[in-house]
């Protein structure tokens, strides 16, 4: 296949392009690499535009390439930046979506044939507070910040592509992806500093009481589906949720048991402070996965294995 994975330089969209690339698929990444690394792209891609989804350059490329996939990791991931600076955030994650779309369009316009759209939103954000969980797809959505507005618009962008010009899109909502790679700022950011926190000697800083809870799923796990999705048949519906699949483990962890769980990979503690709570952050969270575990689809990688990986990358890679 002809692979465009956007956010290839990214924390999750590396790994997703290492898959493709693993998997003999001619692979390209555009990523203007402003939270992403050069190292996180793969050896063996066909090209990598250095640029931003909003550019005219990956609009056009889209146009030309013609990708059997289009792979839309690319994204503002920061909750609390959407907070301070909504403008940023939809500049990005609603009117890059779009000009990719947009070029994806115009490709198949011209060719006659026919792109998949894998997008990523997340499950994390576009819930309403008290929602049952685990979360089933169908459920209420009312996301609590500009970010989560962003990700469930995206969604009905999606929508209308597929009403309306017959693209294939599904898409996947990440609970919170932590894995080798990540970074301190994206949803499951509080695992990357923790661990650089047990490694430097510092206290853990917990925002609010420490018992929200929070879905991990490990990265590789994600990887999984997005490879399914991209190939499993076009579900069929008439409605949004039809076209989404929640992307998590359904077991639901406290900032308490993550910071205990750190702490015994780390064989260290190093003692916590309290601040309050941050706005835009829903209290409880985890995900129903039923619909991608019907595809075949199940986590293989537990909370614990996965914290050892993840804490052995950041040691490694700071030393
Ligand atoms: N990490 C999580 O727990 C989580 C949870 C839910 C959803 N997601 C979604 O998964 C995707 C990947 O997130 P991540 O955690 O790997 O974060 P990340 O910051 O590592 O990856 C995002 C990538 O997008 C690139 N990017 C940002 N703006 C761009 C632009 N205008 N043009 C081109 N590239 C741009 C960045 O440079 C980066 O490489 C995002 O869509 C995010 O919203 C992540």
């Amino acid at each position: 296949m002809k692979v465009l994975v956007t956010g290839g330089a990214g924390f999750i969209g590396g790994h997703v392009a290492d898959a493709y690339v693993a998997r003999g698929d001619e692979v390209w990444v555009v990523d203007d690499l402003s939270t992403g690394k050069p190292a996180n792209v793969p050896a063996g891609v066909a090209g990598f535009l250095h640029a931003s989804v909003l550019s005219a350059e990956a609009r056009e490329l889209c146009r030309t390439e013609a990708f059997d996939l289009v792979n839309h990791h690319a994204a503002q991931v920061d909750v609390r930046v959407s907070v301070v600076d909504p403008v940023r955030d939809a500049s990005t994650n609603l009117l890059g979506l779009l000009n990719i779309l947009e070029g994806v369009r115009d490709g198949i316009r011209e060719t006659g044939g026919s792109t998949r759209v894998v997008n990523v939103s997340s499950g994390g954000v576009v819930y309403g507070e008290g929602v049952p969980r685990p979360t089933v797809e169908t459920a209420h959505k009312l996301p609590v910040s500009p970010y989560g507005v962003a990700k469930l618009t995206a969604e009905v962008y999606l929508d209308y592509y597929r009403r309306l010009h017959g693209l294939e899109a599904v898409t996947l909502r990440y609970a919170n992806v932590f894995g080798p790679r990540q970074d301190p700022h994206g949803e499951a950011g509080v695992v990357a500093i923790f661990s650089q926190r047990l490694l430097s000697g510092e206290p853990l800083t917990i925002f609010g009481d420490g018992e929200q809870t929070r879905d991990y799923v490990f990265v590789g796990d994600v990887v999984r589906a997005n490879l399914m999705v991209g190939e499993a048949p076009l579900p069929t519906g008439a409605v949004l949720d039809d076209f989404a699949f929640n992307v998590g483990t359904g077991a639901e962890t406290s900032v308490h048991r993550l910071a205990d769980t750190l702490e015994q990979v780390a064989g260290t503690g190093t003692g916590r402070i309290y601040r309050d709570a941050r706005l835009g952050e829903l209290r409880y969270s985890s995900l129903d996965t039923e619909r991608l575990r019907s595809l075949g689809w199940a986590p293989r990688v537990s909370l614990e294995e996965g914290l050892r990986a993840t804490f052995g990358w950041i040691r490694d890679s700071a030393s």
